[in-house]
């Protein structure tokens, strides 16, 4: 499937997936970083923004794939540097696991490697039945919004209302099927000692849903990681503490230089 993506600014090819139920919006204030030196890809994954939804489970895999089917349609033939947030970080790893000469360096923020565990496969089956018999994805938002930011830093009300606007416009297929393929997605911590390429771990010092250890796994385990940890910043540092992440990213990519 060939994604509803924005393609701004010139030179080095940067991707940057979105987490869930979010859309490519949430990089805006990356996209404003990067884009006079480099050429910034922000696809919606399918089920989210302006992408239509799968009627089945749409796996990490599947979403790789639409991924490389987006940068055929762009031109790009050649690899990138791909980053995602959270579930855009599933499917960057995908990405650099399943198609590594596609992937020159590889950014996972606020992301993990792991599996889903049994109890996390059930919660995702229950909301995916309600977010569908409900007719709408106030169940996700619900369950998700008061653990996104970090407690007691005070996240801008800008922040909260407008990625809480993002979560209730999307539609109830593609929650449901996004949940049901994330359930599916296997443990890549088992492929992480072979990933080759450069990586930035980027994790939220204040992360409810994914606790640092976790990253700090993920950077012990990949080659060439290196981890930044954002103060004051939760599940969203991207849109937390836009600067700080920014100035980690643009470091890194400085470090990669422009892959010919
Ligand atoms: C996300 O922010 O993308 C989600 O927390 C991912 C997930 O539900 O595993």
């Amino acid at each position: 499937m060939v994604l509803a993506c924005d393609d701004v600014g010139a030179g080095p090819v940067v991707v940057l997936l979105h987490g869930f139920p979010f859309d490519r919006t949430t990089w805006a204030a990356q996209v404003d970083a990067l884009k006079a030196r480099h050429r910034v890809l922000t696809p919606d994954l399918p089920g989210h923004g302006a992408s239509p939804a799968r009627s089945a489970a749409t796996t990490v895999s599947s979403m790789a794939q639409d991924v490389i089917d987006t940068l055929e349609n762009h031109g790009v033939a050649g690899p990138v540097v791909v980053g995602g947030l959270s579930m855009g970080g599933y499917v960057a790893l995908a990405l650099a696991v399943e198609h590594p000469r596609r992937v020159r360096g590889l950014m996972l923020i606020n992301s993990r490697a792991a599996a889903d565990p049994p109890a996390t496969k059930s919660v995702r089956e229950d909301l995916a039945r309600l977010v569908l018999a409900d007719g709408h994805p106030g169940a996700v938002v619900d369950a998700m919004l008061p653990k996104l930011f970090a407690p007691g830093v005070g996240a801008t009300d800008l922040a909260v209302t407008s990625i809480e606007r993002v979560m209730r416009g999307t539609s109830p297929a593609g929650v449901a099927a996004t949940l049901r393929g994330l359930a599916l997605r296997p443990d890549r911590t088992p492929d992480l000692p072979s990933i080759a390429v450069p990586t930035l771990i980027v994790a939220g010092a204040e992360d409810q849903l994914i606790p640092i250890d976790e990253s700090r796994a993920i950077q012990a385990a990949i080659p060439s990681a290196q981890l930044v940890v954002i103060a004051e910043a939760g599940h969203l540092a991207p849109l937390e503490r836009p600067d700080a992440v920014n100035q980690a990213v643009l470091a890194f990519l400085d470090s990669l230089g422009t892959g010919g």
